[in-house]
């Protein structure tokens, strides 16, 4: 099949890459020249683990090409991906859809057959028929269908997620969008995953529904990790006890420092939005994203209650940056209200990231970076982990000991464990678990 992605961000790329590694000769489309030219030369424009090797066979394969040009490269398309930026509009949290609209009637204006349009960018309930009003409106020569294809990856495991994912989503109200949807996830038949075919509004509800609900089960466990630190109970313990349930299950049950990220908290925000013109609040939600904004700031008092009441004119040594491991993203990282709340406080604030320093500088002017977890924690009067990055989790701790101006550690992630952090001397902290008093050396 000829598919044409529009759009060369992280879902863009992703599905782009992957649908040429299954055998489908797949050009994606950019407007951002500087980005096409980069990926042309290999280079990717997102840290994404196994993405370049990806790109790299694909196009060495014929199968995968790159380009400005969206009118040529709809010639002959069979399926056409919209992939394009929902990013929250300024000031009410809607889904700003100006660049799904404007792509759609710039395939349709090109279009030179019968083609399908599918939407993988995440777009509230009623997009799809939007989009088919202006592909007709522009083409009523030709036969341009659309439908729905949410994408469910995350990121860091984005490649893993597209070749075995739990299931496809296919929204389609007419059986040659179906058709070709089932055409293009074949190549995925031989690993059995469900594929459910469904309405065009159901499959665009359906993506929403998943944030959010994977959204409120993060904030829930967070909650109960604040009741436990009140009650001296174990929030792990806590979360195995109730995610060996398998009407609940155990992922996503890890306490922390509230989500982030390029999804929960604008899906979270969209969804809201949309119950509400269609007066029918979803109150949960609305609380959900909420408590995860305070949570954020929340994780600073915790880190000054730490430093004895005050940060004032303390060093604070931030480890991780990114909203999760195995990303450079940046976007709504709980690392940003930390880092202002500290300074706010009067804390000298110092980051390390393995892959988000770019970002960072960019978000965080007054944030002073280093280049390793040990410079980092040097002369520092606490150590927060923010982000459980692998490399934070082997850290030489009798190392970042003798670095620490004062031994206390801060653990937003759980990490380590109580009784280990003891031993070795630190005023410890983590999340939802009781702290330990230091052990006599
Ligand atoms: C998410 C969805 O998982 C994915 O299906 C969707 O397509 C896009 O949004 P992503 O944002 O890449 O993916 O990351 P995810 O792994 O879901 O984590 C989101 C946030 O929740 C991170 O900040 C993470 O640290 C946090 N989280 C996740 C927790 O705090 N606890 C958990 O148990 C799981």
């Amino acid at each position: 099949m000829h598919i044409v992605v529009v759009g060369s961000g992280y879902v863009g790329l992703v599905s782009g890459a992957s649908f040429a590694d299954f055998g489908h000769s797949v050009v994606c489309v950019d407007k951002d020249a500087g980005k096409i030219a980069k990926l042309e030369a290999g280079v990717m424009p997102i840290f994404e683990p196994g993405l370049d090797q990806l790109v790299e066979t694909n196009c060495r394969a014929g199968r995968l090409a790159f380009t400005t040009d969206l009118a040529k490269s709809i010639s002959g398309a069979d399926v056409v991906f919209l992939a394009v930026g929902t990013p929250s509009r300024r000031g009410d949290g809607h889904a700003d859809l100006t660049f799904v609209y404007q792509a759609a009637r710039e395939v349709a204006e090109a279009a030179t057959g019968s083609l399908v349009v599918a939407t993988k960018s995440t777009v509230p309930v009623g997009t799809g028929d939007e989009v088919e009003r202006i592909v007709r409106q522009a083409r009523p020569d030709l036969e341009i269908t659309v439908a729905s294809n949410p994408e469910f990856l995350r990121e860091g495991s984005a490649i893993e997620d597209f070749k075995r994912p739990d299931r496809i989503v296919i929204g389609a109200n007419d059986p040659r969008s179906r058709e070709a949807m089932g055409e293009v996830y074949r190549p995925l038949y031989l690993n059995q995953p469900p594929i459910m075919f469904t309405s065009r509004r159901t499959s665009e509800l359906i993506k929403y529904a998943a944030n959010a609900f994977l959204a409120t089960k993060i904030t829930f466990i967070n909650e109960i990790a604040d009741l436990c630190e009140q009650v001296g109970a174990n929030v792990q313990e806590v979360a195995r006890g109730i995610g060996l349930d398998n009407r609940i299950g155990s992922k996503f049950l890890h306490a922390g420092p509230g989500y982030g990220g390029s999804c929960f908290p604008k899906d979270t925000l969209a969804l809201v939005k949309t119950a509400q013109d269609h007066a029918s609040p979803l109150r949960i939600v609305e609380t959900v994203a909420a408590v995860n904004d305070q949570r954020k700031r929340a994780m600073a008092r915790k880190v000054i209650q730490a430093c004895g009441g005050s940060v004032r004119d303390k060093t604070i040594a931030l480890l991780g940056l990114t909203f999760k491991p195995n990303t450079d993203d940046m976007r709504d990282a709980p690392s940003i209200a930390i880092v202002t709340a500290l300074e706010d406080a009067g804390a000298r604030v110092r980051g390390f990231d393995p892959e988000g320093m770019q970002h960072a500088r960019a978000m965080m002017p007054d944030l002073q970076l280093c280049d390793s977890a040990y410079s980092c924690v040097e002369g520092a009067d606490a150590m927060v982990i923010v982000t459980e990055w692998n490399e934070f989790r082997a850290l030489d701790l009798k190392r970042v000991k003798a670095l620490l101006a004062e031994p206390v550690v801060v653990d937003l992630r759980n990490i380590y464990r109580p009784e280990d952090m003891a031993r070795l001397g630190f005023h410890y902290q983590s999340i939802g678990r009781p702290s330990l008093p230091v052990a006599e050396s």
